[in-house]
């Protein structure tokens, strides 16, 4: 199984376009521009030509630009993307969706039934696409049954409901319940090999110890270093925790729960413009460093 990270940041990119807070002063002026990343995404096959792809971020377009795999031209109008999985309704996570209209099928749209309802009212991107190339919609199962990807063979895909909200659009933003967003374990039929992929991972409790300690990789939740990080660096209202993701430092961050998981390796992602992480000569990056924990870029293969 092949995974590639099409985007590694959070929700507005590094740099972010109107931020200047230290990190994105940098990513600008050229000390971080080896650094900067487009919106969260990856894409997964087992035989390299059919993928799906896991989330569709608003920088899609310059992801699959990146990605030759992901447009193998072998007819007039194609492309290496067979489906689209959805781990939630959040802006950075189906925008993307909308860029790909010119599809000469409907999209093959894996969701929960509570995010296709958000993708119908809140924000009714699958209603907009009726008008373009159509959508087929899949609900995903939340009762830890695996499910095949039409058209990616070799594949299997466990959604793992976890704790979160749902967006503010969403009419259930109130009334959270699980599949407002999920994490995956995906798994390479072929070799073996299994990843647990959970960009938005705001409680880490034994009801995923299962799930996790099944995988040879975490690719994790890396939004911020700190829980009070965007309000201290960018005025934000919100703690990390109050938007459904697990700080990195302190007691019951990600670095002490993902010591449990050594035997795996570990990777972070969707990682946020204000992360001190960001720099690769940064403090925070070298407690990284000496835990064993990766920090994912755009463009990384990870093989397994
Ligand atoms: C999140 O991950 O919390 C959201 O994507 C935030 C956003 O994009 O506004
Ligand atoms: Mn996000
Ligand atoms: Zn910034």
């Amino acid at each position: 199984m092949r995974i590639r990270v099409l985007g590694s940041a959070a929700g507005g990119g590094f740099p972010q376009w109107n931020c200047n807070c230290p990190r994105c002063r940098d990513a600008r002026s050229g000390r971080l521009a080896g650094e900067c990343r487009t919106q969260s995404s990856i894409a997964v096959s087992v035989d390299n030509e059919h993928w799906l792809l896991i989330n569709a971020s608003p920088d899609i377009r310059a992801q699959i630009l990146a990605t030759p795999e992901l447009q193998p031209g072998r007819a007039l109008r194609d492309t290496g993307i067979a489906a689209v999985l959805l781990m939630d309704s959040q802006i950075d996570h189906v925008t993307g969706l909308l860029m790909l209209r010119e599809s000469a099928q409907p999209l093959q749209i894996y969701c929960s039934r509570r995010v296709e309802e958000d993708l119908r009212t809140g924000f009714p991107i699958l209603e907009i696409l009726s008008h373009y190339c159509g959508t087929q919609v899949h609900a995903l199962p939340l009762d830890g049954e695996a499910l095949e990807v039409g058209g990616v063979p070799g594949l299997r895909i466990t959604p793992v409901p976890l704790t979160s909200k749902a967006p503010p659009y969403s009419p259930h933003r109130q009334d959270p319940q699980p599949g407002d967003n999920v994490g995956l374990l995906l798994e390479g039929q072929r070799t073996g090999g299994t990843a647990f992929y959970a960009p938005g991972l705001g409680e880490m409790g034994p009801h995923l110890h299962a799930w996790m300690d099944r995988a040879d990789v975490l690719l994790v939740d890396g939004t911020t270093w700190t829980d009070d990080e965007m309000q201290r660096t960018v005025d934000g209202r919100k703690t990390a925790r109050d938007m459904g993701h697990l700080p990195q430092h302190g007691p019951g961050g990600m670095i002490e729960q993902l010591q449990r998981y050594a035997r795996a390796r570990r990777i972070l992602i969707h990682i946020n413009n204000t992360n001190p992480i960001l720099d690769p000569e940064s403090a925070e990056r070298r407690q990284l460093e000496g835990e064993g924990i990766e920090v994912s870029h755009d463009g990384m293969v990870i093989d397994l």
